[in-house]
């Protein structure tokens, strides 16, 4: 409907972890159960948004909603699924928990158990909302940052380096926040402007608030 805020906006959002293999049977992952970032994708189709999810593994559903779901497993996969769909946006929220890093040569047959220790070597994974940042033109831009310390000063730097809008900081020191819980403590910090702190909410009127966020201050 054409009254609605995001009618005919292209939004692209990211969500849930990444696996990275260590072989046939394991990975490397983290606990993101993917509900922010489906969440987000469902109120933007709800405000009439066209919505390109790219989900790592999760349970959570996206049915019943215009949304355009695309699942990966790794870093890799999700990289190329942004980047191919990036251009043709107007706003991209990257809300998935991206492994950094990956295993060297994932082993073919499963690593069968022995008496020494184990040993995994890994290489960095490439940062996607970096590279992202890089090619940026029309797009607002909106990255996660998930903190544990010195949160603002941390965000902040993720906002510079990343070359976002915007970013919204959710640290494990609320309870209320992080992965897997159904609600969510955010604030979001801007190039310009004070920082917002909202209050705890479900992860539903979150994804509204990051949305409203965008409609109040940026031309889109
Ligand atoms: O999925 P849930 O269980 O609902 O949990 C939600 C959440 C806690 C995962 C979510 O709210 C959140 O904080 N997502 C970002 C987690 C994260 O990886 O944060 P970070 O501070 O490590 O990364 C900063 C930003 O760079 C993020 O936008 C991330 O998507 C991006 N990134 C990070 C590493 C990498 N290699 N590539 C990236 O694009």
């Amino acid at each position: 409907q054409k009254n609605l805020p995001l009618f005919g906006k292209k939004v692209l959002v990211s969500a849930g972890p990444t696996y990275e293999k260590i072989d046939p049977v394991r990975f490397i992952g983290n606990f993101s159960s993917g509900k922010m970032g489906i969440e987000i994708a469902k109120n933007a189709a709800k405000n009439g948004a066209d919505v390109t999810l790219v989900c790592g593994p999760s349970k959570e559903k996206s049915d019943g909603y215009n949304i355009q779901r695309i699942d990966v497993v790794s870093a890799e996969e999700m990289k190329s699924e942004m980047e191919s769909h990036f251009e043709n946006s107007d706003i991209v929220i990257m809300s998935a928990a991206v492994a950094d890093y990956k295993v060297i040569n994932p082993a073919t047959e499963k690593i069968k158990k022995s008496e020494s220790e184990l040993i995994i070597h890994l290489t960095k994974n490439p940062d996607i909302l970096k590279g992202l940042g890089e090619k940026k033109t029309h797009q607002i831009l909106v990255g996660f940052a998930l903190e544990t310390n010195n949160e603002m000063e941390f965000a902040k730097g993720k906002l510079e380096k990343k070359n976002l809008d915007f970013i919204v900081l959710n640290s494990l020191q609320d309870e209320e926040a992080g992965f897997q819980k159904d609600t969510n403590k955010i604030t979001i910090i801007s190039r310009n402007g004070e920082p917002v702190i909202y209050k705890a909410k479900n992860k539903t009127e979150v994804a509204q608030d990051i949305l409203n966020f965008i409609v109040e201050n940026y031309k889109i």
